[in-house]
């Protein structure tokens, strides 16, 4: 199997160039999955970047990103594969007219309606049979019942689907998979024994502001680092929803188009809408800050 990272650095600095900020683990865990030849299970709060994992190793590893959204009642016909009815029926009917009309004997054989002509390939299918190298990103994995999880086992494993009718089809290249999960239910041990596990949780402080400098254009050195700085404090306390790095990126952005330099308490509190969604948080983390003091100093 052809490899698409030397190191683990690689993988970071590859990343890296595609605007996404991976961490030691992170990067070591892609390394991994790529050298053996293993899915990544990815999970983590909300708004991590575990998605945007799966489609930022695509883009810098220049492969397609295949993705397949799942969601409750989710089943093998938007998974894997179905055949196409209506063309088996026109097919059958055009035929029966041929024959009607003495164009065609009974004993002519038919074309064969379960063959490649009538398929249609859902991402996983689609995945194996990819010429090309590809990323595959099934994500929010814990949306869809367990007894689902059970169509995916085959292709983690042995990067192959079984069609009844047409036989194996078996993967040309490995893809790398990510998938990912926000942790609503336990998923089952057959799943976890054959991926690698990810953890993604808030980044560090640091981390946090090179991704807010790296995502939010014009937006000044000393406001990234306050802004990440505020964030830490805000998750420090209980909530019922600590702000994810999607919601930091939006107050930095937000605080950019107010034309903030230097971020007061005041318009901390007036913007805490944009980083938390439930009013109980916003009362609690506006107290904090009140509170605080020491980052509204200059830095
Ligand atoms: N390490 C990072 N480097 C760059 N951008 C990041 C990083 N982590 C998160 N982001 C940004 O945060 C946003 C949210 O990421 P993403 O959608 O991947 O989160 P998620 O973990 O999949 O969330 P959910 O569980 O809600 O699906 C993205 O727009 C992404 O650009
Ligand atoms: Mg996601």
């Amino acid at each position: 199997m052809s490899s698409r990272f030397d190191s683990v650095p690689a993988v970071r600095d590859g990343l890296q160039k595609v605007d996404y900020l991976a961490d030691e683990g992170i990067a070591g865990v892609v390394y991994l999955a790529d050298r053996l030849g293993k899915p990544v299970l990815v999970e983590g709060p909300a708004g991590t970047g575990k998605t945007q994992l799966a489609k930022s190793v695509a883009e810098s590893t220049g492969a397609r990103l295949i993705r397949l959204q799942c969601y409750e009642g989710l089943d093998e016909a938007k998974a894997l594969y179905e055949w196409n009815y209506k063309k088996q029926l026109l097919r059958i009917q055009a035929e029966r007219v041929e024959r009607d009309a003495g164009a065609k004997n009974w004993d002519e054989v038919s074309d064969d309606i379960f063959s490649e002509d009538f398929l249609l390939s859902r991402p996983l299918l689609e995945a194996i049979r990819a010429e090309e190298p590809v990323v595959l990103l099934i994500d929010e994995v814990d949306r869809v019942e367990i007894e689902t999880e059970a169509l995916l086992l085959e292709i983690l494993s042995d990067f192959q689907v079984s069609i009844p009718e047409l036989g194996t089809v078996t993967a040309n290249q490995i893809p790398l998979v990510f998938l990912t999960s926000n942790n609503t239910r336990e998923l089952s041990e057959a799943l976890k024994r054959r991926c690698l596990f990810l953890h993604i949780d808030y980044p560090s402080m640091e981390r946090e502001r090179e991704i807010v400098l790296t995502k939010v254009p014009d937006i000044a050195e000393s406001l990234a680092d306050q802004v990440a700085r505020i964030v830490r404090t805000i998750r420090q306390i209980e909530l019922k929803k600590a702000p994810s790095v999607s919601e930091t990126l939006d107050w930095a952005r937000t605080l950019v188009l107010l034309g903030v330099a230097q971020i007061s308490e005041a318009e901390a509190v007036d913007t805490l809408h944009v980083l938390l969604k439930y009013q109980t948080d916003i009362q609690k983390a506006a107290k904090e800050l009140a509170s605080g003091g020491s980052q509204w100093k200059k830095s």
